[in-house]
């Protein structure tokens, strides 16, 4: 089968309930997306899993949840007032817009991220790229500023400029003193954050990639600031093999080279920090199932940093339209915490029992995440089309999967086959998310099922009048045992959980 494109996975998205275009029966709005039945809980168990992972299983990190609309005053400490912008290219006749950098990208294959605006003009007119819709000439670049803007308040004309944030990071910083204090955190320490950010995306595209509305899932890692360099917890991740793509080998057009994290260390490729986090973030994504070979960690090139960034390294993915960022992990140094001082006058300094000095800690790393993008890179490398059962299987990871167990009669007019099933429903339903299906036969179920990543199928039928057992079914291998309804819940917990290998869970049925 040819590889899947993105507008396979928006339509597949869309007929099987995981997201929708936003208020499609108005023609849809651009940049916004609806998760359905199945799409909710999918994108509820990613974010539950990356906040067992990153803050309750780990002693160095807490959370927040901080507000989306905050004072103004932060984003023009920030810098995102003043250069949280793209160049915008328009076309005077069609009325056409575009952002510079993706659209030279496109027709020249070169990365101008970050170029000034003279220089795109003067790209767009020495190459006489016109508008892609009209072929008209373009205007001259503009600026353009991604925030979104709101009002605050009762009066309309007269109330403050708020807006809504482009990113969650912000509230670590403003809220730093108040959560080290009481947390009472010492470092090298993290805050995380998880929720909705909004971008006023010049052209939005590539179904969840890149949409004006989505969710962050982030974390500001703070370092002594004469400790940047060393990683106390290198070597949990020093064997850990990465696809390294250095801005080096970008600058001399050299391919990424796959290594282990100690030679890359040896090399003096990458800091022990960024190796650190960079192993942590994609083992994160292959621990649930995710292809190690679909990533891989690129540095940015000097001109493609944001304002903040000393070093960013991304971790990439290779969606079918290109190796794409997943996420951005960028040393931030103490840039944030030093502007939030200058434009508030309080002092956010820590006192170092050490040296008995005043400090302000470094973000050695700001591994930032798309819950949508993780959405996506979840849903492609699940997918697959079984030729033997000429449906797609979604063999999402157990703790992924939307519905843990669908239960079935065997069969829809036996009444007693049907009310047992109901109970093994009922005895499930509190723990797992379970779903009764009736209508069909049991292959169509199944196969319904199967395309809806559910994990398990139970099934009751004639044998479970005579002995109370019921046939467990895997999605991947579709391998049925026999087991005991009082065995079902503990034998499914530790199915989900890996602490039992399927063949060995009950009977094997021939
Ligand atoms: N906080 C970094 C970002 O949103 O890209």
């Amino acid at each position: 089968m040819t590889k899947l494109t993105i507008e396979d996975m928006a339509i597949f998205c869309k007929k099987k309930g995981f997201v929708y275009p936003n208020s499609e029966i108005y023609g849809g709005f651009s940049g916004f997306w609806d998760y359905g039945h199945l799409g909710v809980e999918l994108k509820n168990n990613i974010k539950n899993e990356w906040w067992k992972y990153h803050v309750q299983s780990r002693e160095d990190i807490v959370g927040i949840d901080g507000s989306i609309i905050t004072h103004p005053k932060v984003w023009e400490a920030s810098g995102h007032v003043e250069s949280f912008q793209d160049i915008m290219l328009a076309c005077p006749k069609c009325k056409e817009k575009i952002r510079a950098d993706h659209f030279i990208q496109e027709k020249l294959q070169v990365n101008v991220e970050g170029h000034k605006a003279e220089e795109i003009n003067s790209i767009i007119k020495k190459n006489k790229l016109k508008c892609p819709k009209c072929s008209s000439d373009f205007e001259d670049t503009q600026q353009f500023n991604l925030m979104f803007k709101t009002n605050v308040g009762p009066k309309e004309d007269k109330s403050p400029i708020a807006y809504l944030r482009p990113e969650t990071a912000q509230l670590m910083f403003a809220d730093f003193k108040l959560v080290v204090d009481n947390a009472r955190l010492k470092l090298p320490f993290g805050i995380a954050q998880a929720g909705r950010a909004f971008r006023n995306e010049i052209s939005p595209r590539d179904f969840l990639f890149r949409s004006r509305e989505f969710e962050q899932m982030e974390i500001e890692y703070f370092a002594h600031p004469e400790q940047t360099n060393k990683c106390p917890f290198i070597n949990e991740i020093i064997d850990t093999e990465l696809n390294f793509y250095s801005a080096e080998m970008q600058q001399k057009n050299k391919k990424p080279v796959k290594m282990e994290v100690k030679d890359a260390l040896n090399q003096r490729l990458i800091s022990e920090w960024h190796a650190y986090w960079l192993s942590t973030e994609q083992n994160w994504f292959t621990n649930l199932g995710a292809k190690a070979e679909n990533f891989r960690v690129r540095q940015h090139l000097r001109e493609e940093k944001s304002h903040y960034a000393l070093d960013t390294w991304d971790l990439e993915y290779n969606f079918p339209f290109g190796w794409k960022e997943l996420q951005g992990i960028a040393n931030r140094t103490d840039f944030d915490l030093k502007q939030h001082m200058k434009f508030s006058g309080k002092d956010l300094s820590i006192f170092d029992e050490e040296t008995k000095k005043k400090i302000v800690p470094h973000v050695i790393a700001e591994p930032s995440l798309g819950v949508d993008r993780s959405f996506l890179v979840f849903m492609f490398d699940a997918y697959e089309y079984d030729k033997k059962r000429e449906n797609v299987v979604l063999k999402l990871h157990p703790k992924l999967a939307p519905v843990k167990v669908g239960v079935f009669p065997l069969v829809s007019n036996k009444l007693e086959i049907v009310k047992k099933a109901r109970e093994v429903y009922d005895l499930l339903k509190n723990e797992f998310n379970c779903r009764y299906d009736c209508s069909g036969s049991i292959g169509r179920r199944y196969a319904r099922a199967d395309e809806e990543g559910t994990f398990l199928g139970c099934t009751t039928d004639f044998d479970t009048l005579k002995d109370e057992s019921v046939t467990l079914r895997h999605r991947d291998t579709t391998e049925q045992i026999r087991i005991k309804i009082d065995e079902l819940k503990e034998t499914i917990r530790k199915l989900i959980n890996n602490e039992l290998k399927f063949e060995e869970a009950g009977k094997l049925v021939k």
